[in-house]
C-alpha cells in the first residue's frame, strides 16, 4: 500500500514523551508512503531523541525554536504551517494537549498547529492516570470538537511508569492510515519546492570524498550525412543531476556528455562525445587508470544511447529527392561491453581491481518486464528503469518515477521525485556499495601467537 502520500509534505510534531523514539519509525513509514517530511520538536522532546536523527532522515532543519528564522529570513514554523499538507503530532504529551487546547504558542509544534489551515492528527501517549484525568479528557475533547483535529486514542498496555493502562502511543500504521484518511480528496497544498521548508544540501555528507565517478548523460547523434543525424529526446537532465549531486558529495566526476540541452557542471571534467562510437571511445579511455587499476569507482550510464545507426553515413549532404531509404545497423551495447571488460568476462584481460560499481538506466515504454533480463545480461550492480510514457517521468521533465533493480534484492519502486532527489538516493546506494566493497577487500588482521609453554 505504498505511495499514498506521494507528493505531500507531512509535518511531524514530536513532544516530550518516552514514546518519542517511535516518532523516528513513524517518519520512515510516512516517507515509505512517498511523503516529504519536516519535523517540529518541543524543547522537552529534544531530551528524548536528538534532532540530528530527524534532520538526517527528513533532510530538513528540525523546527524546535519558535523564535528561529530560516536562512532566507522566513519564520520556520510559519513556512511549515503554510506548506504542510497535514501536521501529525505523535507522541503528544498531556502538557502539549493542554497548551494546544489553550492556544499557547510557546513551542514550534503548537505554534505551527495554530498557524495552519491544514488538517491536524494527534496521537497522545502518556501514563494511564494522566490520560484519564478530567483536565486531559477536556483538552482532548476540545481538540476534537472545537478544533476538528483527528485524535487517535492511545492503546492499552504496559506503560513506562511500570503500570498497565490506556496510554501507549497508537500503533504506527494506524497513525499513517489516519493521515492518509484526512487528506483523501484534497489536492497537494503547496507542491512548489520553493514554498516548502528548504532541504538541507547533501554537501554536509562527503560520503563520496575522493571517489572517481564516470557519468554519461544526454542523447546520441548518429550521422546520416554532415548535416543530419538520428537522435532521441534525451536532454541530459538526469545524468547532469547525478554528476552535480556526486560533486556535492566530494566525488571527482568525469561527465561524458552526448547531445545535451542543460548546462553542464563546471566542476566536472567534461568529455563531449556525441555519437555512440565517440561515447564508446571515451568510456574505453576512462576504463583503466594510468596505474593500471580501474579508472573509476563507479560508472553511471544515464545517457540515452542509440540502438541503431545509419550503416553508411555519407560525407556530403544528401540532396532532396523523391524518397530516401536508410539502412540502419545495430550500435555496440556499451553498457554490456564495459560490464564484460570490467569483470574480465571477455577473455581479453583480468577483472578490474578494485571492482567498479556499474549502474545502468533503462528507458522503457509501457512495461518494465524486460528490465530484470537486462540487469542479468549486462552484469550490472544496479539498473534504474522508468516508463518514459508516464506523465512527469522521462525526457526533459524535472521529475522522474523510477524502479531500481539489483541482483540481490526485489525491485524497489521509488515515488515521483525530482531528478536531483533520484540522483541523491542513487548515490546513497552507490556510496554504500563502495563502502561494502572496500570493507570486503580490507586485508585480514594478521595475529601472531607465541607459544609460551615450555
Ligand atoms: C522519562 C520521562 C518520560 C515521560 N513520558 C511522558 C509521556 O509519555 N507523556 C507525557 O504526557 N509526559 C511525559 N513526561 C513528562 C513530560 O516530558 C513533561 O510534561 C514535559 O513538560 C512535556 O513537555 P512538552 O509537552 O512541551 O514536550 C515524561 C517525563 C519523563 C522524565
Amino acid at each position: 500500500m505504498s505511495g499514498r502520500l506521494t507528493g505531500r509534505l507531512i509535518a511531524l510534531g514530536v513532544t516530550g514523551s518516552i514514546a518519542a523514539y517511535k516518532a523516528v519509525e513513524l517518519l520512515r513509514l510516512l516517507q515509505d508512503e512517498g511523503a516529504e517530511t519536516v519535523v517540529l520538536m518541543t524543547p522537552s522532546a529534544t531530551s528524548f531523541v536528538g534532532p540530528l536523527t530527524f534532520e538526517a532522515l527528513s533532510r530538513r532543519t528540525v523546527e524546535r525554536d519558535v523564535l528561529a528564522l530560516l536562512p532566507d529570513g522566513r519564520i520556520g514554523h510559519i513556512v511549515v504551517a503554510d506548506s504542510a499538507d497535514a501536521i501529525v503530532v505523535a507522541p503528544a504529551t498531556a502538557h502539549w494537549l493542554a497548551a494546544m487546547a489553550n492556544g499557547l504558542a510557546g513551542d514550534a509544534v503548537t505554534a505551527a498547529c495554530l498557524a495552519t489551515s491544514a488538517p491536524v492528527v494527534v496521537a497522545p501517549a502518556m501514563d494511564g492516570e494522566m490520560y484519564a484525568h478530567p483536565a486531559t479528557r477536556a483538552n482532548v475533547a476540545r481538540l476534537r470538537e472545537a478544533f476538528g483535529y483527528t485524535v487517535i486514542d492511545p492503546e492499552s498496555g504496559p506503560l513506562a511508569s511500570g503500570q498497565v493502562g490506556i496510554g501507549r502511543l497508537a500503533a504506527l500504521p494506524a497513525i499513517v492510515d489516519a493521515v492518509v484518511a484526512v487528506l483523501a480528496g484534497r489536492p497537494v497544498r503547496s507542491p512548489e519546492p520553493a514554498t516548502r521548508p528548504p532541504l538541507v544540501p547533501r554537501t554536509a555528507l562527503p560520503d563520496l570524498d575522493g571517489r572517481r565517478l564516470v557519468v554519461t548523460a544526454g542523447g546520441t547523434a548518429e550521422p546520416i550525412d554532415p548535416v543530419r543525424f538520428i537522435g532521441n529526446r534525451s536532454t541530459g537532465r538526469m545524468g547532469v543531476a547525478i554528476a552535480e549531486a556526486a560533486l556535492d558529495r566530494g566525488a571527482r566526476v568525469t561527465l561524458i556528455a552526448g547531445l545535451v540541452s542543460v548546462p553542464l557542471p563546471e566542476r566536472a571534467r567534461v568529455i563531449r562525445a556525441e555519437s555512440t562510437a565517440a561515447m564508446r571511445s571515451a568510456l574505453l579511455e576512462t576504463l583503466v587508470g594510468p596505474d593500471g587499476r580501474s579508472g573509476f569507482d563507479a560508472l553511471v550510464m544515464a545517457a540515452a544511447v542509440a540502438d541503431f545507426r545509419p550503416a553508411h553515413p555519407v560525407g556530403t549532404k544528401i540532396a532532396r529527392g523523391s524518397a530516401l531509404t536508410l539502412e540502419l545497423e545495430p550500435t555496440p551495447d556499451l553498457l554490456a561491453e564495459i560490464g564484460r571488460l570490467a569483470r574480465g568476462l571477455d577473455g581479453a584481460g583480468r577483472p578490474l581491481e578494485p571492482a567498479p560499481v556499474l549502474v545502468g538506466f533503462a528507458a522503457e515504454t509501457g512495461s518494465l518486464d524486460r528490465v530484470p533480463g537486462k540487469l542479468r545480461a549486462k552484469g550490472l550492480d544496479l539498473l534504474v528503469a522508468n516508463d518514459v510514457t508516464e506523465p512527469g517521468s522521462g525526457f526533459g521533465t524535472e521529475t522522474n518515477r523510477v524502479t531500481v533493480y539489483a541482483p540481490d534484492a526485489p525491485p524497489e519502486p521509488w515515488p515521483l521525485l525530482t531528478k536531483r532527489e533520484v540522483a541523491d538516493r542513487l548515490l546513497d546506494r552507490i556510496a554504500r556499495r563502495l563502502d561494502e566493497r572496500d570493507t570486503a577487500h580490507r586485508p585480514p588482521l594478521t595475529v601472531v601467537a607465541q607459544e609460551t609453554r615450555p
